[in-house]
């Protein structure tokens, strides 16, 4: 089976660029994304490449190659699903809010809209493709509601996770590890469906890459990598708090044990903690499934991944007060960097929002730059957690555009995301312009301590003790 027309449910950070490579890479098939958010789809079709909805480097120049030729992006969401063969539901699966499962199970409720608008819509069969991250199993449950809610069309399931990561999507997508495929294997409709999505991505990636499994194995490894992954960084971040009690240097550590070749080096830098959209979500949801089936020890082994990275964000904060005397009521700090990593916008479960919280609790003023995400975002990241009213959020905390005015006047400057151009900055002439002694918290490892504290600075760094 030959696809010709998809429609992406999802404009969102894995909707938008992958569905820009599938389009650069098959001119042959029309893709159109579509969001019930039109403010969203509007930034997709700006002119003004600069004003897309994400920043994610080289996004741009492959949207301005493909955009109108065969991807496109609309709001008409009936039009989209009536025309394609193949639908990808790329929608957000957060965290509950409320009711059974709050604040462990992913909430399904926009996946089962979108089932229910497929079906409603569909007059021709239709393939089904989960590229959200899905608690396993949930394959089954859309099938139900196509079934018994549709036209009478035959619909595939297939589950193809997404293992992008943000600020590299681009290469990431252009060159993956793998490309996970599960299907129902156990018919000849089902192996039709998994080809035909094989044939798609064999456009640019090695067929050897492309891994054929069962639908259920398919929805589990996508948890099972988000949790191997982020439990490299609790492992380390753990690591890092018996660094600094013992003069043992966590830089030092990382290399050592990342050149045995079985442990390996990526993923073992300690942060100020892990952030992102997907690690905590992922995290919790498989903690949730494993309680659900009564897999008590298997749930409280992987929760406390969870609880780790909340210590380190915590214990982050926890340095900057003790160290500023046991006060930081009236102090300036400023933050460089607002985002949960380099070279995104996003700040989704930032550690940044954690760190400023606590800190604010303790009334200390904070100034943050960050040179990709906008004022209103971080005000509205602060106001999500509720722990005081809007307007003091805004007379506590200030936003600048210029980050040696970010920094002008404060009695600590702390690093939350690893932006490269912090390194360059003139630091010197920072150091001129703080209160005395200027203190730096490095929550990256980011900058050179020799360095830093040639100029004046008492500098802090997670992982090595003073
Ligand atoms: P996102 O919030 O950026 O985008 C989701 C979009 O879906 C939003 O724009 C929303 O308006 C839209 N939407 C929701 N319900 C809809 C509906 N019924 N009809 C039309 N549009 C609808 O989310 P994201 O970061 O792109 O993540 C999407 C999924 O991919 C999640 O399941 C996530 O876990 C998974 N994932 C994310 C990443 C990542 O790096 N962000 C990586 C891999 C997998
Ligand atoms: C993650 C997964 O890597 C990706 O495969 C999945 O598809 C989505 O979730 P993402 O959250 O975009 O991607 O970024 P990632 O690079 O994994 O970083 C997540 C968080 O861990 C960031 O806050 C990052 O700063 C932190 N991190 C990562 C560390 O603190 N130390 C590390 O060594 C690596």
């Amino acid at each position: 089976m030959k696809i010709k027309t998809i429609c992406c449910i999802g404009a969102g950070y894995v909707g938008g660029p992958t569905m820009s490579i599938i389009a650069q890479k098959c001119p042959h098939i029309k893709i159109t994304v579509v969001d019930v958010n039109a403010s969203r789809i509007a930034a997709w079709n700006d002119n003004n490449l600069n004003r897309l909805p994400i920043f994610e480097p080289e996004l741009n120049d492959v949207v301005k190659e493909v955009r109108g030729r065969n991807l496109f992006f609309s709001t008409d969401v009936g039009k989209a699903i009536d025309e394609a063969d193949m639908i990808f539901i790329s929608v957000n699966t957060p965290t509950k809010t409320y009711g059974k499962g709050k604040g462990m199970a992913a909430d399904l409720k926009y996946i089962e809209l979108c089932a229910r608008q497929i079906a409603k819509v569909a007059k021709q069969n239709k393939i089904v493709v989960e590229k959200s991250t899905l608690p396993v199993r949930t394959a089954s449950a859309i099938k139900s509601i196509l079934d018994n809610t549709g036209n009478g069309v035959q619909f595939q399931i297939l589950s193809n996770p997404e293992f992008l990561a943000e600020g590299t999507a681009v290469q990431n997508l252009l060159k993956p590890d793998r490309v996970l495929i599960g299907g129902d294997t156990s018919t000849n409709e089902g192996e039709v469906a998994i080809q035909a999505l094989v044939e798609i991505y064999s456009n640019w990636v090695p067929k050897k890459q492309i891994l054929t499994t069962n639908v259920w194995s398919s929805e589990l490894s996508k948890l099972t990598a988000n949790a191997f992954l982020a439990q490299r960084v609790s492992s380390i971040n753990a690591m890092s708090e018996i660094c600094e009690k013992t003069g043992a240097d966590i830089k030092e550590v990382s290399k050592a044990i990342g050149m045995d070749s079985r442990i390996g080096s990526k993923f073992l830098n300690a942060s100020v903690g892990f952030g992102g959209s997907c690690f905590q979500k992922d995290i919790l949801n498989l903690v949730y499934i494993a309680r659900s089936y009564g897999l008590n020890e298997v749930a409280d082994y992987w929760e406390q991944v969870v609880i780790m990275n909340e210590h380190q964000k915590n214990r982050f904060s926890d340095n900057i007060v003790s160290t500023l005397y046991n006060t930081v009521s009236g102090k300036k700090i400023t933050f460089l960097g607002w985002a949960f990593k380099k070279d995104t916008n996003d700040t989704r479960e930032s550690a940044a929002i954690k760190v400023a919280d606590n800190l604010l609790n303790e009334q200390a003023r904070i100034s943050v730059y960050d040179p990709k995400v906008p004022k209103e975002k971080v005000y509205t990241d602060l106001d999500y957690l509720n722990t005081r009213s809007s307007s003091e959020n805004k007379s506590l905390l200030t936003v600048n555009k210029d980050p040696y005015e970010a920094c002008k006047n404060s009695h600590a400057i702390s690093i939350l995301t690893e932006w490269d151009e912090f390194k360059s900055y003139d630091w010197e002439g920072i150091y001129k312009n703080m209160q005395k002694p200027a203190f730096i918290f490095d929550g990256r490892g980011l900058l050179n301590k020799g360095e830093l504290e040639k100029i004046g600075f008492i500098y802090y760094n997670i992982g090595t003790g003073n």
